[in-house]
């Protein structure tokens, strides 16, 4: 038998959190954001539940590739464009769309000899200092790109730097203006919107809304729960309790010693370490499911094991089931105890947990 971590993943629950960002953004279409392996639920699967998707967002050219060899049919973007002539050719011969957010960009397009017409998404960076062309660049651009015959249509996109958060009204107002400098000037269609601005900033919907993390089920903003959202997680990573142990007060647990019984004590030890990608930096105190029941991580983290607190946890044996996140245990919270957010914990997430899908 192998190791008793799994990852449950819940594809009702990605159709209906795409049916949340279709009732907050009614008027526009909707791009899946399915970059890092679809934020860790698996590409394929995720585009394949998907199929009355808009479009699809990546920036992985192979996956992009693999999506179109599986008769992905609708259209793909590639976030940050392309890096080689070798690029650009596959984008033509596999139908890509493209952002272009470089002169070097422009430059590399231009002297491409295209068999087909290729869709731009031209990024124009507002404040966030990232990608992207200085509003004034871009108008110059446009003017470069329509004169390529094999440019065909024209998106207008940026990205916002402070959706998430509650009080950063100014930061968005900012970004929208310097973005309406352009956008009045050019009347392109337009994309702005992560999950977050899906949420708070209907003023940002537009043409292409781009949704990740909300599909996903945890949530986009700093202020309120998924639950709160009604967004439904995706993904439940799961193990079991391997072995137990009886501490006597000031028995230590794991590597350097750091966590000590204040009093006798039972722990259990749950198959699930770093290296199936459970953040190291958890604290004693992290939050977990045993048997049903809420407790704490204590001690640190190792690479193949954690140790839980089982104080007050009753019917405990080698086997009973640990919830790590999803179900019942939402990954922010997870997220907040190890200083990192949820983003990161579904992308770390270890090719050697195997995932059991359900439909
Ligand atoms: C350009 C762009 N648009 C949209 C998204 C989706 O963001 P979120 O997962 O916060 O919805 C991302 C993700 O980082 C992105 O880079």
């Amino acid at each position: 038998m192998s190791r008793p971590i799994s990852a449950q993943i819940n594809l009702a629950a990605l159709r209906h959190n795409l049916s949340i960002v279709r009732q907050y953004a009614k008027h526009s279409r909707i791009m899946a954001v399915i970059k890092a392996n679809a934020y860790g639920h698996g590409l394929i699967r995720v585009a394949k539940t998907l199929h009355e998707i808009d479009a699809f967002a990546l920036l992985e050219l192979e996956a992009a590739i693999q999506l179109r060899e599986i008769g992905i049919h609708q259209p793909i973007l590639l976030l940050e464009g392309f890096f080689s002539e070798a690029d650009l050719i596959s984008i033509d011969h596999y139908q890509l769309d493209t952002v272009i957010h470089h002169p070097e960009q422009i430059a590399m397009l231009a002297k491409h000899r295209a068999n087909k017409k290729i869709n731009l998404f031209l990024k124009i960076n507002t404040g966030m200092n990232r990608l992207g062309l200085a509003p004034r660049e871009g108008i110059k651009a446009i003017h470069t790109l329509k004169n390529l015959s094999h440019v065909g249509e024209i998106t207008l996109m940026t990205h916002l730097a402070c959706a998430d958060d509650p009080a950063a009204d100014r930061e968005i107002n900012d970004q929208l203006n310097i973005f309406s400098e352009i956008l009045n000037i050019t009347r392109l269609p337009c994309s702005l919107a992560n999950s977050a601005a899906i949420i708070q900033h209907p003023q940002t919907h537009q043409d292409w809304v781009r949704p990740g993390i909300m599909l996903y089920g945890a949530s986009p903003l700093i202020h309120k729960t998924a639950t709160e959202l009604d967004l439904k997680p995706v993904m439940t990573v799961s193990s079991k309790i391997i072995a137990l142990q009886q501490l006597n007060t000031n028995d230590k647990v794991g590597y350097g010693g750091t966590f000590r019984a204040q009093q006798p004590m039972q722990i259990g030890i749950v198959a699930a370490g770093y290296a199936d990608g459970y953040p190291r930096h958890a604290q004693t105190g992290t939050p977990i499911i045993v048997n049903g029941q809420r407790t704490r991580i204590v001690g640190r983290i190792s690479m193949d094991m954690l140790t839980v607190d089982l104080t007050g946890i009753t019917n405990i044996a080698v086997g009973s089931p640990v919830i790590l996140w999803g179900d019942h245990l939402p990954i922010e919270e997870v997220a907040k105890a190890a200083g990192t957010i949820s983003y990161e914990l579904f992308c770390s997430l270890s090719s050697r947990v195997k995932v059991i899908t359900t439909e």
